[in-house]
């Protein structure tokens, strides 16, 4: 699978981890950044990743920070992406089989390796459901208050 991850400063180390972990798997890893340790914010990267995912270039998204949620937040800016915040396996499992999520979060001062490891593993390997949940996810793609460009 093509997944594209990015974090900021405070979820460096478990970005590279991540990473790393899914190359060995045979993913096609895309690493947004950051690449150092300089503070950074977190909505630069989620809007990047956001981009990524939305135009098509991944399949899939791992958004990092230090609780998961900043950054979660700014990938929630785009429509067609849909990201959950997810710190145990059956959040992530219902990401995919109800909400059809495209990038998972996860907050690098909120949960250790092995988690972060054991929801994104639940969170690419869970499909969607589809049926009743097919309505419910279109809809977050055309929210009714969206501002008109000035
Ligand atoms: C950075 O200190 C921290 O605010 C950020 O990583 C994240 O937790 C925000 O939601």
């Amino acid at each position: 699978m093509r997944i594209a991850i990015a974090s900021d400063h405070a979820a460096l180390e478990m970005k590279a981890a991540l990473a790393a972990w899914l190359t060995e798997q045979g993913h096609e890893v895309n690493d947004l950044g950051p690449h150092d340790g300089t503070s950074v914010d977190y909505p630069d990267y989620g809007y990047k990743l956001a981009s990524t995912v939305a135009g098509g270039a991944a399949e899939r998204g791992v958004a990092l920070c230090g609780t998961g949620l900043g950054i979660s937040m700014a990938v929630n800016r785009n429509p067609d992406c849909r990201c959950a915040v997810v710190s145990e396996q059956l959040s992530a499992y219902f990401s995919r089989d109800h909400n059809d999520a495209n990038v998972i979060a996860m907050g690098a001062r909120m949960i250790g390796i092995e988690q972060a490891k054991a929801c994104l593993a639940t969170f690419l390997s869970t499909p969607f459901g589809g049926d009743r949940h097919v309505r419910r996810v279109d809809k977050l793609s055309n929210p009714p208050f969206v501002k008109e460009p000035v």
